[in-house]
């Protein structure tokens, strides 16, 4: 049938991942793949009463059509708890609900990418946010990142080399607080530096930003939005992580101009987000839920990265290493050059009943592949060792060979 296809979706491939990750769901199979939340941090309870009062008092407009750009209480509270937690003002007409980040990845390169149009990003990246873009027909090229994310020599070089040859990039693409999937942060001197260059170039720059919240220790480092003072940056924020990702309720905070275009997309999109979750949203918010609610799961998710941390210690051969992440719910683990994560998944989902993410799945051009991602928030205490000790022997089993 591919005779009707789009020319963009001959772009869309599916990932070569799929089918081994299918085999993840397999009950035996310790999965440390998934960016998924635990479901123990899911606020059960609080979003039952919430549920229960909005059916009582507010049901004629939670189970109706809203507006395009989302819920006006809902935008009201998230340009607050924008302006508490991130030092970032805005107006209503700013902010824009929608259905998951993801979505706005794909309104944001439906509203600006033209074929052929260029995106920086670094090695590795969100590879959501690698689809998206793609799915527009989008070119990608990357800078290189260290343990202080995006390093801004290379994106310096990479635009010289780039007007040299008559080539504008359009944007920017950073995940730069605990990234998805390295689990590194940006300081707030390269945040700068890198806006500075936005400017100079011209450059819009993408700020996806899930996990900021979710720190565990070390000093706050304020967004690249704070620092936009000309208006050029686009964040993105969810609940996903925060309150849970079945809701799909996330958000993006831009200069108007680009905030009008991105809701005329989105009415072709969806019309509206899911209004009831919107509803529980806001009154998780209102209800001043939020923040105690994240303490919790910071708790909780920083004793499992140490349990991973200190089992990776114990169970990783030499040779190995990886990030010490801060917030968030990932590690990244750099191998010997020579090692291919993809055959290791292979090996460790047949002889050891665990996986993870290939590092290749990050790398808009399949490199990257002495590189694993791993996840620390979905599995329990028990698990999340036992699956690092398994990880462990495969990869022992792999080296000696
Ligand atoms: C960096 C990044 N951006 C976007 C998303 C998508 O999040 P949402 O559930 O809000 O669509 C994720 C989810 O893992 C992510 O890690």
């Amino acid at each position: 049938m591919s005779r009707f296809f789009a020319d963009r979706a001959l772009g869309m491939k599916a990932s070569d991942i799929r089918e081994l990750l299918e085999l993840t769901q397999r009950p035996e199979i310790i999965s440390l793949a998934g960016g998924l939340p635990n479901t123990n941090a899911f606020p059960v309870k609080e979003i039952a009463e919430i549920c229960q009062d909005i059916l009582k008092n507010d049901s004629h407009k939670a189970l109706q059509y809203s507006a395009t750009e989302g819920i006006r209480p809902l935008r009201m509270a998230l340009l607050d708890y924008m302006k508490d937690q991130l030092g970032v003002g805005g107006e209503v007409d700013n902010l824009i609900v929608t259905t998951g980040s993801q979505q706005a990845l794909s309104l944001i390169s439906m509203a600006i990418l033209n074929p052929g149009d260029l995106i920086l990003t670094t090695a590795p990246s969100y590879v959501g946010g690698l689809g998206a873009f793609r799915s527009y027909q989008a070119e990608i090229d990357s800078v290189a990142q260290d343990n202080e994310g995006l390093v801004i020599g290379s994106l310096e070089d990479k635009l010289k080399e780039l007007k040299l040859k008559g080539i504008k990039p359009k944007m920017i693409y950073v995940v730069p607080t605990f990234q998805n999937p390295a689990g590194v942060t940006m300081p707030e001197k390269r945040r700068e530096e890198m806006l500075e260059l936005a400017i100079d170039y011209d450059v819009l720059i993408l700020e996806d930003d899930p996990y900021s919240r979710l720190r565990f220790e070390g000093e706050e480092v304020k967004p690249v939005k704070y620092f936009d003072y000309e208006g050029r940056v686009i964040f993105l924020g969810t609940m996903s992580k925060l309150l849970s990702p079945g809701l799909r309720v996330a958000w993006m905070h831009s200069p108007r101009d680009l905030s009008r275009k991105f809701a005329i997309a989105k009415q072709s999109a969806d019309l509206c987000s899911t209004t009831f979750s919107q509803y529980i949203a806001y009154e998780f918010l209102n209800r001043g839920y939020l923040m105690p609610h994240i303490e919790k799961i910071k708790t909780m998710y920083k004793r499992k990265r140490d349990i991973m941390l200190a089992a990776m210690d114990k169970y990783f051969p030499e040779g190995l290493t990886w990030t010490y992440p801060q917030g968030g719910m990932f590690s990244w683990v750099t191998m010997p050059e020579h090692m291919d994560s993809k055959l290791i998944l292979m090996r460790a989902i047949k002889e050891d009943n665990v996986a993870f993410v290939i590092g290749s799945a990050f790398y808009h051009d399949g490199s990257g592949k002495n590189h694993m991602r791993l996840n620390f928030s979905h599995s329990s205490d028990e698990l999340l060792e036992e699956g690092i000790k398994r990880l462990g022997t495969t990869l022992k089993k792999e080296m000696e060979e």
